[in-house]
Formats: structure tokens, sequence, C-alpha cells
């Protein structure tokens, strides 16, 4: 028994090791800006700083990444948050999106922050959460940035 366990555990060892050489390709290669995005959304310098370090990690095409990045297998996890957000809600794809697909979106923005759902809970582990004037300055810009797409979408229906 004691002989099987030193087998098992020397090959979860190499596994460990040759699972390193194996990398998710890094979110940030093909540089998409966010500027879009906030020409259009006009955070103040606050909340664009809350977004930043908050929200864009897993919603824009520019990742910070930590350190422990670098370790398989917490870049597969990381990996699998990021294209998931991304897929979800991408602010450096927002120009793409419909004037309906962004009002929704920040509505989105709204429900999640408000409930608390965003960000993720294994995010704010790490990097803390956001305190109570950081989530209002967040909510009142995403109101009002919703107000013009409502105003396009009141144009184009007349
Ligand atoms: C660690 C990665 C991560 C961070 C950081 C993060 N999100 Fe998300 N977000 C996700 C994932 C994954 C999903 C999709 C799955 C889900 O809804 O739980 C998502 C979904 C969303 C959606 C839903 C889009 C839709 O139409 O359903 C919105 C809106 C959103 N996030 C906004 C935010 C905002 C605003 C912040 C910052 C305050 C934030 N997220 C921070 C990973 C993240």
């Amino acid at each position: 028994m004691k002989k099987f366990i030193r087998i098992f555990l020397i090959l979860a060892l190499i596994s460990l090791v040759v699972l390193q050489f194996i990398r998710p390709d890094k979110n940030n290669g093909g540089y998409e800006s966010v500027t879009g995005f906030e020409t259009e959304t006009k955070p103040s310098q606050e909340v664009a700083g809350i977004l930043k370090s908050n929200c864009y990690d897993c919603h824009s095409d520019q990742t910070q990444y930590p350190w422990y990045a670098e370790i398989a297998p917490i870049s597969y996890y990381l990996d699998d948050h990021i294209r998931h957000g991304k897929g979800e809600f991408n602010v450096s794809k927002w120009e793409g999106y419909s004037a309906k697909k962004k009002d929704h979106k920040l509505e989105e923005v709204i429900e999640l922050v408000e409930k608390g759902e965003m960000p993720l809970d294994s995010y704010t582990w790490l990097h803390g959460n956001l305190n109570e004037s950081d989530t209002k300055a967040l909510l009142l810009w995403a109101e009002v940035a919703r107000l013009q797409y409502q105003n396009e979408l009141k144009v184009s229906s007349k």
C-alpha cells in the first residue's frame, strides 16, 4: 500500500510539472482597447479606475495577470473565467454591439453589481471587493450611460 501511494504521488508530481508547459494563450496579445467603450459611456476618472481594477480583467481584451496566473492549474481556472466573462460582456468589442445590446448589458451591470454577484467571489477573494462608494459611483454611471442608448432606441423606432 505504501508503495502504491508513493507511485501515485510521483505520478501526480510529474503531471503537475508537465502541466506547467501547457499554457493557455494570454488575453492581452491582440491589444484591443477599452477607449471606444469609455468614449461612449463616459466614466469619470474615478469610475474608469473602478472598472479597470475590478472588471476589465474578465470583460476586456486586456487582462492584467497576477504572478500566480503562470502556475497550472490556476492558469486554466483564470483562463476559463476570462473566456466565459468576455463571451457575455466584452468592452473591447463594445463598438460592435447594437444599441439594444449595449443598453441590456448595462442593465445587467447594474443588476449584478447591486446583487453583489460581480465581480465574481473568486476574484474579490484576492483583489478585494467594491466598497459602498465604488458601488454607488458605478451604478450611477451605468444608469446615466444607459440613457443615451435608450434615446437611440426611441429615435430609431419612430
Ligand atoms: C474573475 C472574472 C470576472 C470579473 C473580475 C468580473 N466578471 Fe463579470 N462575469 C464573469 C463571468 C465568468 C460571467 C459569466 C457567468 C456569470 O454570469 O456568472 C460574467 C458575467 C457578467 C455580466 C453578465 C452579462 C450578461 O449579459 O449576462 C455582466 C454585466 C458582468 N459580468 C459585469 C461585471 C462587472 C461590472 C464587473 C466589475 C464590477 C465584473 N463583471 C467583474 C467574470 C468576471
